[in-house]
């Protein structure tokens, strides 16, 4: 049968541009499809035989297939339909293929549906149906398409940017995370301070140590010092040192400012830090200089200054608790970790990366992780699947051993990934059968077609 272009102007958005073949020995089906998708700006190619359709398929870039069941006039029991759908699944098992059946067949239908991005529909068709149907399984394809040519992109990108530089071993797989890590590595040889924000748990010293092993000082000495974790009344002394007799019992000792010199230090949770000690901060970072507490020798040690915070420093300025104009000394590069749920392409990557070898995680229990809001962020996520490791026998870890609280899942602008993951996923356990994942959902297939549409699995005009 001729291949027929479509009308200008008259294509409906996800079927324009696309080429379906209708593989049906009856000549009516054939025309009144050709007439009905030509009608909606797709193209149509025809053949009355499974053979013939399968040569086509070697020959065209199809983009959907649509199949008889029975090929000869005597032919009722489908099995040449179930042969020719296989041969198809196997050459191109990508291709979206729909049943036309009768109904005595649906049977068949159904149980070949299950092996995935396939729909059926009943003959005698409703147009309507039909289009929706092949509009959702064309959809479908480009959404997956889409997504695995994004997935390869970014790895790419990775691997290019880990190929470049020591990235630590730091496993992340959104862009925002991309972005901060390659600033990171880049800015790393520029010996300007750096101020890396964000919440408890979210990786802000990974970055830190992603700086320091990519700077021209990555061979000095690597000094981490966690001013949260310090008396108030130790902390000078801790960074610039003492000399004998600064205070009672005082020894002369060096400060971690002269055993970063050289290297890099790294002052974790920043915001602890109390007026005095911001003043000497902000003079090493002018001058250089700085002395002992208690001597009078000003001393100088060349650091690499990496500091962090999870406190909104900003708010502690206006608050009057942090100077000013040690912030903009520090905040020369600022690097703002976004939290976990802010990014939950990250998570499932970084929670099989804290699994124990020879285990893995159930797609439920990878679902349910991608939808918790992660309020402690990777240090969370890591205790929770140690946890699971520990508490689950089995080598593959369901989400009851997760444990995880029962909360609402993250915020607003995140629903749509989650919900696209989780369709994803659930039409992924069903090998991309829609009305299998629409049963486990306990939906109607039209119900599922819906959100798939509301989720943006639906096709742009004019694509
Ligand atoms: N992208 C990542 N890849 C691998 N491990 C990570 C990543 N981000 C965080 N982690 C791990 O999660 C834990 C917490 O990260 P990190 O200590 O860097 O967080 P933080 O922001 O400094 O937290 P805090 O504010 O509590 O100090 C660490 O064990 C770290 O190794
Ligand atoms: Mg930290």
């Amino acid at each position: 049968m001729a291949r027929m272009s479509s009308p200008p102007g008259e294509s409906r958005a996800s079927l324009a541009h696309s080429l379906v073949l209708v593989i049906d020995d009856n000549e009516a089906v054939r025309t009144a499809l050709e007439v009905l998708f030509c009608l909606h700006g797709a193209q149509l190619l025809g053949a009355a035989s499974p053979p013939e359709g399968l040569a086509l398929l070697q020959r065209e870039a199809v983009d959907l297939v649509i199949q008889d069941m029975n090929f000869r006039r005597e032919a009722t029991a489908g099995e040449e339909g179930v042969a020719l759908f296989h041969a198809i699944r196997q050459e191109h098992p990508d291709v979206p293929i729909v049943l036309l059946t009768a109904w005595t067949h649906l049977e068949t239908a159904v149980d070949l549906v299950k092996a995935g991005a396939a729909d059926y529909i009943a003959k005698p068709w409703d147009d309507e149906r039909l289009l929706t149907t092949v509009r959702n399984l064309l959809e479908l394809r480009r959404a997956r398409l889409e997504a695995a040519t994004l997935r390869s992109r970014r790895r790419r990108a990775r691997e290019s940017l880990a190929g470049r530089f020591d990235l630590r071993g730091a496993i992340y797989e959104s862009d925002a995370m991309h972005t901060l890590v390659s600033v990171a590595a880049q800015i790393a040889h520029a010996d300007v301070p750096v101020l890396i924000t964000g919440p408890n748990g979210a990786g802000k010293e990974v970055l830190a140590d992603i700086i320091q092993a990519n700077s021209s000082v990555r061979t000095g000495p690597y000094v981490k010092v966690n001013l949260g974790a310090l008396p108030h009344d130790l902390m000078e002394a801790e960074l610039f040192g003492t000399e004998a007799g600064a205070f009672t019992g005082a020894r002369s000792r060096i400060g971690r400012f002269e055993a970063a010199s050289g290297g890099t230090l790294f002052l974790d949770e920043l915001a602890n830090l109390e007026p005095p000690g911001q003043a000497k901060l902000l003079r090493v970072l002018q001058t250089g200089e700085f002395e002992r507490l208690g001597s009078s020798i000003t001393r100088r040690a060349p650091v690499r200054l990496v500091a962090a915070t999870n406190t909104d420093l900003r708010a502690a300025i206006r608050a009057g608790a942090f100077r000013e104009d040690l912030y903009y000394r520090l905040n020369v590069i600022e690097l703002e970790v976004p939290p976990l749920a802010r990014r939950p392409e990250d998570i499932v990557p970084l929670a099989r990366h804290f699994l124990e070898p020879n285990r893995a995680l159930s797609s439920e229990a990878e679902y349910a992780l991608a939808r918790y809001p992660w309020p402690g962020n990777v240090r969370e996520l890591r205790n929770v699947i140690r946890r699971a490791c520990l508490l689950s026998e089995a080598p593959l870890i369901d989400v009851g051993a997760l444990n995880l609280p029962q909360v609402e899942p993250a915020g607003d602008t995140e629903a749509g990934f989650l919900d696209r993951l989780g369709l994803e996923k659930t039409l992924e356990r069903n090998g991309g059968n829609v009305s299998r994942a629409a049963r486990e959902l306990g939906l109607s297939r039209q119900a599922l077609y819906r959100r798939m549409e509301k989720l943006g699995l639906k096709a742009n005009d004019g694509r």
